[in-house]
């Protein structure tokens, strides 16, 4: 995890002002390294689930890679087409998994010819009704899973994703039926927050694809979706991937002797690439107090200028990123304080768990006008951000493994925030 200096931090706020978000391409880099590590067998596929962070840049550096991508709606496709990945299923570059077709989704799968990955039993309907013949992938709900969260449930009765493993084979017959080959199944389990949790997931979801491999003559492939977890706290903790490389490997061999031909075995990671390789920089604008009274405890507030309009994973899964004030990286904390933004709404803390509004942290001595550096913002980052009470997006900032930084984003504005608005009668 990068630790940027103190002084490029500073000169890049005073550049751009501040918030900002600060990548950082070596780790991006190195972290496609370690994919392609653990990926580097016969008949192995990675894909960056692009919603995790889909700047143009990161796309690119997917495509200099060999990553595949995952997208999930239309428009993703389009924005790794216009990165330079490219479309058609020979091979099956761009996979497009959907939970719902919505605007020009079935459009695009037609246009660009790309994978589609369905993840509901009406969607085969609709993609025969569009007029779409060809391949097809199902998104399969195994009955288990785990996110990092209980809202980031992918697997069992209470999540959303997927065709139930039972309802698979009617699937099967509905997709013959319309004149769609089922070429690949895929699952994604979520990333629960212990590795070995994520290893016994995904061997239980090669026994299942196994089981499932008879009904589909036409298999190409089987994902094993996302969820290589990164560790928040303590991102100097190397996750032990290698020990995927083994689990893939055996997978692919395992399912391809069940088939009887050669399967491709596809994983779609997204926080793992790119969560390390973002920093959000904010400026500390003022430090207050609440007292204590007979509803509880009063806390020290630093309030800065970024929002859940910038990182909404506090606010939404009461998620952990470390926060470090710049300049004071090595210093004893002096007191436990609150990090809260600039929005009208209680819960913009970056403080706090998923159960209590604040959770306040031990920080060296903060001041107003110190810059703070929210950590490990990368994935689900800018990716999530928002125009809510009209402040306009952050620049993201590009940090060059020889130094050199470029703006990548600009900072929004009020015409960004209103180009959409407009006053056309409908002819009804
Ligand atoms: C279908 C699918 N694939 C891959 C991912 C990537 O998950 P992660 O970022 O935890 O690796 C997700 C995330 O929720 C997903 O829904």
């Amino acid at each position: 995890m990068p630790h940027h200096s103190p002084e490029l931090l500073r000169k890049l706020a005073s550049v751009t002002g501040t918030p900002f978000w600060l990548y950082d391409a070596s780790v991006i880099r190195r972290r496609i390294a370690d994919i392609n590590g653990i990926t580097d067998a016969p008949n192995l596929q990675a894909r960056f689930a692009m919603k995790a962070c889909p700047a143009t840049k990161i796309l690119e550096e997917m495509v200099a890679g060999g990553i595949w991508i995952d997208a999930v709606s239309g428009n993703e496709v389009l924005r790794a087409r216009r990165a330079g990945h490219p479309g058609g299923q020979d091979p099956p570059v761009i996979c497009y998994t959907a939970d719902v077709f919505r605007d020009n989704g079935l459009e695009v799968i037609q246009k660009e010819g790309v994978l589609p990955n369905v993840g509901s039993p009406g969607q085969i309907a609709e993609l025969a009704a569009a007029g779409y013949r060809g391949k097809i992938s199902l998104r399969v709900n195994p009955g288990f899973g785990h996110g990092h969260v209980n809202s980031c449930d992918t697997g069992g009765p209470s999540s959303k994703h997927g065709i139930w493993h039972s309802d698979i084979a009617a699937a099967n017959a509905a997709a013959k039926a319309a004149g769609l080959t089922v070429v690949m199944l895929h699952a994604h389990i979520g990333s629960g927050p212990q590795f070995d949790e994520l290893v016994d997931n995904l061997s239980h979801l090669t026994d299942l694809f196994a089981t499932l491999l008879p009904e589909f003559p036409s298999l190409e492939a089987v994902s094993l979706g996302g969820g290589i977890p990164h560790n928040y706290r303590d991102p100097s903790v190397v996750q032990p991937i290698h020990r995927l490389r083994e689990l893939f490997v055996s997978a692919q061999e395992k399912l391809s002797r069940a088939a009887g031909r050669t399967l491709r075995l596809e994983i779609e990671p997204g926080r793992y690439y790119v969560a390390p390789a973002c920093t959000l920089v904010t400026r500390v604008t003022d430090v207050k107090q609440t007292r204590d009274n007979e509803k509880g405890s009063g806390a020290t507030f630093a309030m800065v200028d970024a929002g859940f309009v910038d990182l909404v994973r506090p606010a939404m899964y009461g998620s952990w990123h470390g926060i470090s004030v710049v300049g004071r990286e090595g210093e004893a904390p002096a007191a436990s304080v609150v990090v809260a933004g600039p929005l009208c709404e209680s819960g913009d803390v970056f403080t706090r768990d998923d159960a209590e509004l604040i959770q306040p942290r031990a920080l060296p001595p903060v001041k107003s006008g110190d810059l703070l550096a929210i950590r490990d913002a990368g994935a689900y980052g800018y990716a999530m951000s928002s125009n809510y009470n009209s402040i306009g997006r952050a620049p993201q900032l590009w940090l060059e493994a020889d130094g050199s930084v470029t703006q990548i984003s600009r900072r929004e504005n009020l015409d960004d925030i209103l180009k959409a608005e407009t006053n056309s009668p409908l002819t009804l």
